[in-house]
């Protein structure tokens, strides 16, 4: 019998408790995997810092009025994937965040953060969209962010364009092409829309239903319509390359002279419009063929707008995202995931003084910066030595009372066959740094 939190006595076989799920579309990400996003996150956060981007981080509510105003009303992430609901407590109207520009920019305006100049900041973390699951798709999702705020020339662009080539490059990430476009300023893009609509409307017929609606309410979104059958209107669409001024021009052929120079190819794709509303000038996506229908590793582009938009004063940024799942996927694909650490020592003890002095020895280990794991459990001497084998440590080390009482450890190579060797307690990190040629960390060259 157990008490209940209500305080009722409940018997456990009375009936059987349906198991509880994850929310859909949501993942458990176990250590096996974890390891190998940590291992990820060190590499970008090393890329990201010799950018001279800094780690921001901003919280997963924010008020749904922050992603309709930034994202825009009519977007598929504003109209219909965002967890939204109403905080009974103070009846607020609150949302998981899609994404995380919107948040970095008001937490840039509330706190003024620009008041010493422009900033570049990077960020990690979930994001939510209650989108359809599928591979590369989830309705929890991470991304690595970059945002330069703060800067309004063609070179921030050109930056961001050449680190994420240099991100694909040291993942050892082949077949991610760049593709670009502008959608240049407010008023060309009102004289494209005008042309837009006169030419939609001359086509109504042809057009589905989500574009019909489009039409009315944010009709540069039909030209991002996934359906096959309206791909050759899209197609013979006016492109608002063509409506784009000297200055959106000069814009865009600074940024493709930049990254053309860096050594970075790219396409220029005239229908490419993003699923935000934010963007003018530069937007891009970086896509693969090797993810089946979600190719798309990362976007991003130019958001001069935003800033004012949400309150604050007129401040030009861009940035971009990329999705860490879809990343990871992509180099387990091409046998690129990051070496995991696996523990330098798996120590082997069995009786009542060596399972005492068992303690120390870890302990003497670690602080020598040695990753120790420690048998737990008990159990014969064979059972401990296949679980040292198993456990991917390059050594065991093996106390006995024998070995407690002459303050020994016995250190075996797991891999050379070698016979093991007794050894002082004080030697013992020595020997076991020689076997595995573990360096200390920081020490250049230092681990295999
Ligand atoms: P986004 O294109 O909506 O842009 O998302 C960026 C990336 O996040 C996508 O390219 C994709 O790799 C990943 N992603 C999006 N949705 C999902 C999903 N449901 N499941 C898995 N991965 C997904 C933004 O979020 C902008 N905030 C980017 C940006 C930053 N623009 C300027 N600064």
């Amino acid at each position: 019998m157990t008490q209940s939190a209500t305080g009722r006595n409940e018997s456990r076989t009375e009936s059987k408790v349906e198991a509880l799920r994850a929310v859909r579309g949501m993942n458990d990400i176990f250590p096996d995997e974890a390891e190998v996003w940590l291992a990820f996150e060190a590499i970008v956060r090393d890329w990201l810092a010799r950018y001279g981007y800094r780690n921001m981080r901003t919280p997963l509510l924010e008020h749904t009025a922050l992603f309709r105003r930034s994202i825009g009303e009519v977007t598929d992430i504003v109209e219909k994937e965002m967890y939204s609901f109403t905080d009974a407590l103070n009846d607020e109207h609150l949302s998981l965040r899609p994404e995380a520009t919107a948040s970095t920019v008001r937490a840039s305006v509330e706190h003024n953060f620009l008041y010493g100049g422009p900033q570049r900041v990077w960020y990690t973390g979930p994001m939510f969209r209650h989108e359809k699951p599928q591979r590369g798709r989830y309705r929890q999702f991470h991304q690595v962010g970059a945002e330069a705020l703060g800067f309004a020339g063609p070179d921030v662009d050109a930056e961001l364009l050449v680190m994420c080539a240099r991100l694909w490059r040291e993942l050892g990430l082949q077949d991610i092409r760049l593709q670009i476009n502008s959608l240049g300023n407010l008023a060309e893009r009102r004289a494209h829309r005008e042309a837009l609509v006169a030419f939609l409307r001359a086509h109504a017929a042809d057009l589905d239903a989500d574009s019909q609606r489009r039409l009315e309410t944010n009709p540069l979104r039909v030209l991002d319509s996934k359906n096959p059958a309206m791909q050759s209107l899209v197609e013979a669409a006016p492109r608002l390359l063509d409506h784009l001024g000297d200055d959106s021009l000069r814009h865009f052929e600074a940024v493709r002279a930049m990254i053309t120079e860096a050594g970075v190819a790219y396409e220029i794709n005239p229908r490419l419009v993003r699923g935000l509303d934010y963007y003018n000038l530069t937007v891009f996506e970086w896509v693969t063929d090797r993810l089946g229908a979600q190719g798309t590793v990362c976007g991003g582009g130019r958001y001069d707008g935003l800033f004012e938009h949400i309150g604050g004063k007129p401040t030009p940024a861009a940035g971009f995202a990329m999705g860490v799942e879809r990343l990871i996927d992509l180099m387990r694909g091409a046998g690129r995931l990051p070496a995991v650490r696996l523990p330098d020592v798996y120590l082997v003890h069995m009786g009542e003084r060596a399972d005492r002095f068992a303690i120390r020895v870890g302990e003497t280990l670690r602080e020598a910066r040695l990753a120790v794991v420690s048998h737990a459990g008990g159990g014969r001497f064979r059972d401990q030595m296949k679980k040292a084998d198993a456990s991917g440590a390059r050594v065991a080390v093996i106390v006995g009372d024998d070995e407690a009482d002459a303050g020994q450890v016995s250190v075996k190579d797991l891999r050379s066959g070698e016979p093991q060797a007794a050894v002082p307690l004080e030697a013992a990190a020595l020997l076991i740094r020689t076997i595995a040629r573990v360096g200390v960390p920081g020490e250049q060259g230092a681990t295999d």
